[in-house]
């Protein structure tokens, strides 16, 4: 699946290993099947909208789709195929980022009425040499409204031998009459454990040794971006001269050590303050960014409170060995208690955010939650107060 690369310069993962079929396309099972039955039947709709976060396919799938509607099979004789060959002039064309007939353009860039009147006008012509004309316009959302007004009118009547293919971060920024004239698709978030297979195919071509926790967590920093994830993989891939090691990635993350993030977590709930202080200031100076150990805090009492409620989800590959043995550990927190520090949390992110020295806030927001956590929930006051009451 990698582009050929004559010299030996480096290239970057995300780009040398863009999908080339849709098999390669990962995590995107729902799409892949809609336009494996849409090409295979011959009918497709005229415009698409694919949305998502960043680094989820959404180039790649427009890619995809100008190929398998344009390839023309190494003979020159097949015709709109869900396995485009490659071979043909067409694939490598528009693999190559030069087919006349594809225009790729980025309306960020392109915003204005006149670019595209000049853009649509062509849309007119025949194509020159493929079987479709495709349009693909990216960050579509980008368009100023006259913009948007004039793609509407072609939008309405297309001729049959042009495709549209918009692209967005932020679907809810395209106007309706637009979204009601396509088709939409919306790409999904990367599971861990997709994002893990993606890194070990692509690891396993390169011949590069990685420490399976060091993947999980560049997984798990990714947040669903494959492009995020394999520009993480670049860097830790240089920083550990060819190696993807555990220690260089956390410190290439600015990553708290999890396990003394659990740890913490464990005072906290023990409401220990005098241990709590002195476990952040301990991560603090080996470089753990206040805004990442947070975040971890965030995270463990999702984890712990979804433990609580889906007892067997502790069994789920997501969650990493460490993971689970601490939470075995945690585990008898009350949900109430969970759900208080959740919110302390979570406001704690604003917080954090406007705040001169971050670590100082930190502290201040881990000692409001260490001092409330042992308090007696409502449920319990409640009891106290009756238990009074009843004996007075
Ligand atoms: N679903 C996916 N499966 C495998 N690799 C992917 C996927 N999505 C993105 N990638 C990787 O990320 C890179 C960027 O993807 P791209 O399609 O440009 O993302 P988008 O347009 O959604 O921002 C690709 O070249 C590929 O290496
Ligand atoms: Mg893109
Ligand atoms: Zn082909």
């Amino acid at each position: 699946m990698a582009e050929a690369t004559e010299n030996k310069q480096y290239v970057a993962l995300a780009r040398k290993y863009r999908p080339q079929q849709f098999e390669d396309l990962l995590g995107q099972d729902a799409l892949v099947r809609t336009l494996t039955n849409a090409i295979q039947s011959n009918r497709l709709h005229h415009a698409y909208i694919l949305t998502g976060i960043r680094g989820v396919g959404k180039t790649t799938t427009a890619r995809l789709i100008a190929r398998a509607i344009n390839c023309i099979g190494a003979d020159g004789k097949g015709g709109p195929t869900i396995h485009p060959c490659g071979e043909c002039e067409n694939c490598k064309a528009i693999a190559a980022d030069r087919h006349i007939d594809v225009i790729e353009l980025d309306a960020a860039s392109k915003t204005g009425v006149d670019d595209m009147r000049e853009i649509l006008d062509g849309v007119r012509y025949k194509p020159v040499s493929a079987r479709y004309k495709v349009y693909i316009i990216d960050e579509v959302h980008m368009l100023s409204k006259s913009a948007f007004n004039a793609l509407l009118k072609t939008l309405e009547e297309p001729p049959a031998h042009v495709k549209f293919i918009f692209a967005t971060t932020e679907i809810r920024k395209v106007p309706v009459t637009i979204l009601s004239r396509c088709q939409r698709f919306d790409l999904e978030r990367l599971s861990i454990e997709t994002l893990m297979t993606l890194f070990h195919k692509i690891l396993v071509a390169e011949k590069i040794e990685a420490e399976e926790e060091a993947l999980r967590i560049v997984a798990r920093a990714a947040d669903g971006s494959a492009r995020d994830g394999l520009s993480m993989l670049d860097q830790a891939i240089v920083l550990g001269n060819g190696r993807i090691d555990t220690k260089i990635v956390k410190e290439m993350l600015g990553l708290a050590d999890r396990l003394q993030t659990f740890g913490l977590y464990e005072k906290l709930l023990e409401g220990d303050v005098a241990a709590v202080l002195e476990n952040l200031q301990e991560q603090y100076k080996n470089g753990a960014t206040p805004m990442v150990i947070l975040q971890d805090l965030i995270d463990i009492t999702h984890l712990l409170a979804k433990i609580k409620v889906l007892p067997d989800f502790i069994n789920d590959p997501s969650v990493s060995e460490n993971d689970r043995e601490m939470c075995k550990k945690l585990c008898a927190a009350p949900i109430n208690i969970l759900s208080k520090i959740w919110q302390m949390l979570i406001k704690g992110l604003s917080e954090l955010q406007y705040a001169n020295v971050q670590i100082d806030a930190l502290e201040m927001i881990l000692l409001r939650i260490a001092y409330s956590a042992g308090l007696p929930t409502p449920a319990e006051l409640l009891k106290e107060l009756k238990k009074k009451i009843r004996t007075e």
